[in-house]
């Protein structure tokens, strides 16, 4: 268990708990920490019979709180069974909200040996827990079937049982980072290890807003002609017919401010030319470095050198050129753009290259990331990505 660490979501219901977690989530296994998330409320609806309303929830009601207590007692030993295998991260998404649970939570991880970071989200505007409880709260199981005005108030009316007993985290020895108001404010104490440091970095830039991200390998170019790896080379007149259909389909369906990001090779830039948009060129989007095997083409990279061909086949996804690059560096190298993306506001059309844009889809789409060197990315064809607070989205549009 030497990276394992459980992140203990802490906060009141409504306040995006379950949203920061799968971001997250997505995010640390896409970084090559195996994540899952144990969320109470699912252990809840398959082990408790029948429908819990509000008053289940009451800190009075005290057959409950013992059946509460086992549930969450039963999904934190679950959480730690999976880090004793595979798992990297478990999120625990939970209430948590008084600290006599959280120093339980303290308590079986020093037991354990895993470190834990508790990540509390604190959201008083009431405007927008309304509208969590509208996006989110009303069509899930434990509402199925009920009339909204009922599902909402016996949904506030569990909040309010929550706030009697809600103690908001103040200790100065655990590790916590606390999200206060959506950006507004984030307070970190004692954050230290790879990975609780990473997904730092990932909440301070993390937002509820998901823009749309429109990807495209670039237009045909000489050495996809040629069948050629790498390079620098000029598009072709298909290619070029290529960018002109792109331009004619992004004036007519962009969403607002959209924003286009290139690499720095000559394909991505002629790509986006016909657009007549400002772009913005980052090396990181060049295409994955291919070494000594840049402007070979596979066949003669299989004739010429067999032993690298043979152990490319074997692992895609750990293979690294001779003096080039593998699909696992090319993620840690497309770390800064995933979170470039995340900060960003505007919607974003990245014209890159098939290797880069498979480790960005994956990223984005949640796609197991050894997966990614056989991912479909196909030449002249536009992917438009969206998301909702929970459900990811894609459509592909072949263009020329
Ligand atoms: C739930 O049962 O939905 C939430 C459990 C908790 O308070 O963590």
């Amino acid at each position: 268990m030497d990276d394992a660490l459980l992140i203990a979501m802490v906060g009141l219901p409504a306040r995006g708990k379950t949203y920061i977690a799968r971001r997250l989530s997505r995010y640390l296994s896409w970084r090559g920490h195996p994540t899952r998330i144990f969320n109470v409320g699912s252990y809840r609806r398959e082990l408790v019979q029948g429908h819990q309303t509000q008053a289940w929830f009451s800190p009075d009601n005290v057959e409950a709180r013992v059946i509460r207590l086992n549930l969450a007692m039963r999904a934190l030993d679950d959480a730690f069974e999976y880090l004793r295998g595979d798992g990297s991260v478990a999120i625990y998404d939970a209430t948590n909200t008084t600290r006599r649970r959280r120093d339980l939570v303290l308590q079986r991880c020093g037991e354990e040996g895993v470190p834990v970071l508790f990540l509390e989200v604190v959201c008083d505007d009431e405007a927008v827990v309304d509208d969590n409880i509208l996006a989110t709260k009303l069509e899930a199981p434990d509402y199925a079937g009920m009339e909204r005005d009922a599902a909402a108030r016996d949904f506030r009316a569990r909040i309010e049982h929550y706030t009697r007993v809600y103690e908001t985290i103040g200790d100065d020895d655990s590790s916590y980072v606390k999200l206060i108001d959506n950006g507004r404010k984030t307070v970190v104490n004692r954050v230290h290890g790879r990975v609780s440091e990473r997904a730092l970095r990932f909440l301070m830039v993390l937002s509820r807003v998901q823009k749309p991200v429109w990807l495209t390998r670039h237009g045909r170019s000489e050495y996809n002609d040629l069948d050629l790896l790498g390079g620098d080379p000029n598009l072709t007149d298909t290619g070029r017919g290529y960018a002109r259909a792109l331009a004619q389909h992004v004036k007519a369906h962009a969403p607002e401010g959209l924003q286009v990001w290139t690499s720095t090779l000559r394909r991505t830039i002629q790509t986006a030319e016909p657009l007549g948009y400002e772009t913005f060129q980052f090396r990181r989007l060049d295409e994955i470095h291919a070494g000594i095997c840049e402007g070979k083409s596979y066949a003669q990279v299989e004739a010429e050198m067999p032993e690298e061909y043979a152990a490319r086949k074997r692992d895609k996804f750990r293979y690294r050129y001779p003096r080039g690059e593998s699909y696992e560096e090319l993620i840690e190298r497309m770390d800064d753009v995933v979170l470039e993306l995340e900060r960003e506001h505007r919607p974003t059309l990245i014209i890159g290259h098939q290797a880069v844009l498979r480790v960005l889809y994956a990223y984005l789409m949640g796609t197991e990331r050894e997966a990614c060197p056989h991912l479909d990315i196909p030449l002249h064809t536009l992917l438009e990505l969206s998301a909702d607070l929970y459900e990811l989205r894609e459509s592909r549009v072949a263009l020329g």
